[in-house]
C-alpha cells in the first residue's frame, strides 16, 4: 500500500520550511524594511528591487482554471528540471535509495539521480519504444522510490499506453512521475484528470515546449496536495522570478493564440513525417505525439556533419542505445523545415 509517510526522507518529514520575511508579515504597510532589498529601486525595472511572491498565487490561480485542477495541487519549479530534481531530494535517502528510469529518455532523471547519489536502475523501452510492465516490476527493489515515464517520451516521440502508466500506479509503492513535457501536442488527455485516482501520481509539464517561453524557466508538477505541500517546504524560497511570473501571467491571457502555434506546429510534424521518408538518406521516420521527430537516417553521423555545414543543427541521438542511427529533429518554422528538407534532399 502506497503511504507518503513511508517514502519521504525522514530529514524532510522532520525539518521546517525557511519562513520568508514576506511569509511572516500578511497584510498592508507603507514602509517595507523586512528583507533587506534596496529600496531605493531597480536599475532592471520597476519592482524588481522586490523579491518576488515565493508562492506565486496569482500565477498559481490562472493556471487552476486553465488545467482544471486547485492551486494546491501545482508547485511551479525554475523549469520542470527543478521539479525533478526536488523530488529526488524529497524521497530518496543519498546513498540508500534508488529510482528507475525508461531508456532511451530524457537525461535529466539519471543526471538528478548521479547528483542525489541516489541508484539508478534502467529497464530499456520496447523496440515500439513502449514499457515492459512485468519487467519494469520484476525490477523495483525496497529501496525504489521513483519510477520516471516521459509520455510523449523524449527522444522517441510517442505516447506510453495508459495501461502500463496504470498498471505501474496500482502495483508500486513509491512515485510514478509521469513527465508531459510534450503532451500539448498530443490527442490525448492529461495524466492530471486521473490526479484524484492515484495519490502515487506525480504530473510534469512545463512552459518550455508549447508555451515557446523555454527563456523564462518555468515548470509545473501536479500532485495531492499533501505532496505539494513537500515540494513547497523543500523549494528555495523565490524559485520564480518576477519577470517571469509577471511575463507568464500575460502568456496566460493568450490561450487563443497557444492553440493557434500548436496547430500549426502539429500540422507540419505530420507534413515532415511523410515527406521525409521519400529521401534517399531517410530509413524510417517514427510516429510522433511532439513538437519533433525521430528519424533513423543511413548515415547519422555524417548526415548530422553535413546538416552543420549547412548551418542546421538537429540532435544526433545515434549514440543512445535503442536510438542507433537517428537524428532528432525539432519541427521549426515552415521555411526552416523546407530549407531542412532541401538539405537533407541534397545529401549524397
Ligand atoms: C521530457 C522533458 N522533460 C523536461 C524537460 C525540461 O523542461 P524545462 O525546460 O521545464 O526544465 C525537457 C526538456 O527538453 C524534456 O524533454
Amino acid at each position: 500500500m502506497f503511504s507518503l509517510e513511508n517514502i519521504v526522507r525522514p530529514n524532510v518529514l522532520k525539518m521546517k520550511a525557511y519562513s520568508s520575511a514576506r511569509d511572516e508579515f500578511k497584510g498592508t504597510a507603507s514602509v517595507f524594511v523586512d528583507a533587506n532589498e534596496n529600496n531605493l529601486g531597480s536599475l532592471a525595472g520597476e519592482r524588481y528591487n522586490r523579491y518576488p511572491d515565493p508562492h506565486q498565487k496569482k500565477l498559481k490561480e490562472r493556471i487552476a482554471v486553465i488545467k482544471g485542477i486547485s492551486p494546491k495541487q501545482i508547485f511551479l519549479g525554475n523549469g520542470s528540471d527543478e521539479a525533478i530534481d526536488l523530488l529526488f531530494r524529497m524521497v530518496c535517502r543519498p546513498g540508500q535509495d534508488s529510482m528507475l528510469h525508461l531508456p532511451p529518455t530524457y537525461g535529466m532523471y539519471e543526471v538528478s539521480a548521479n547528483l542525489n547519489e541516489v541508484q539508478l536502475d534502467a529497464v530499456q523501452l520496447t523496440p515500439d519504444f513502449q514499457i515492459p510492465v512485468l519487467e519494469v516490476l520484476r525490477n523495483v527493489k525496497d529501496t525504489t522510490k521513483l519510477i520516471f515515464v516521459c509520455s510523449p517520451n523524449n527522444p522517441t516521440g510517442n505516447l506510453i499506453e495508459p495501461e502500463s502508466i496504470e498498471t505501474l500506479l496500482d502495483n508500486f509503492d513509491g512515485l510514478v512521475v509521469v513527465d508531459e513535457a510534450y503532451i500539448d501536442f498530443a490527442d490525448a488527455p492529461s495524466w492530471t484528470t486521473r490526479l484524484a485516482e492515484y495519490p502515487n501520481l506525480v504530473v510534469l509539464q512545463t512552459f518550455s515546449k508549447a508555451w515557446g517561453m523555454a527563456g523564462l524557466r518555468l515548470g509545473m508538477a501536479f500532485a495531492s496536495e499533501e505532496i505539494i505541500a513537500l515540494f513547497d517546504k523543500i523549494k528555495p524560497p523565490y524559485n520564480i522570478n518576477e519577470a517571469t511570473q509577471e511575463l507568464a501571467l500575460k502568456a496566460l491571457d493568450q490561450t487563443e493564440q497557444l492553440a493557434y502555434m500548436i496547430e500549426e506546429i502539429v500540422q507540419e510534424r505530420e507534413m515532415l513525417s511523410d515527406a521525409l521518408p521519400t529521401l534517399e538518406a531517410v530509413e524510417k521516420v517514427y510516429p510522433s505525439d511532439a513538437n519533433f521527430l525521430l528519424v533513423r537516417v543511413k548515415e547519422a553521423n555524417r548526415l548530422y556533419n553535413y546538416l552543420l555545414e549547412q548551418g542546421i543543427v538537429v540532435r544526433n541521438r545515434s549514440s543512445l542505445s535503442g536510438c542507433e542511427g537517428c537524428l532528432r529533429i525539432s519541427i521549426g518554422t515552415i521555411n526552416e523545415n523546407q530549407q531542412l528538407f532541401q538539405a537533407i534532399s541534397n545529401f549524397r
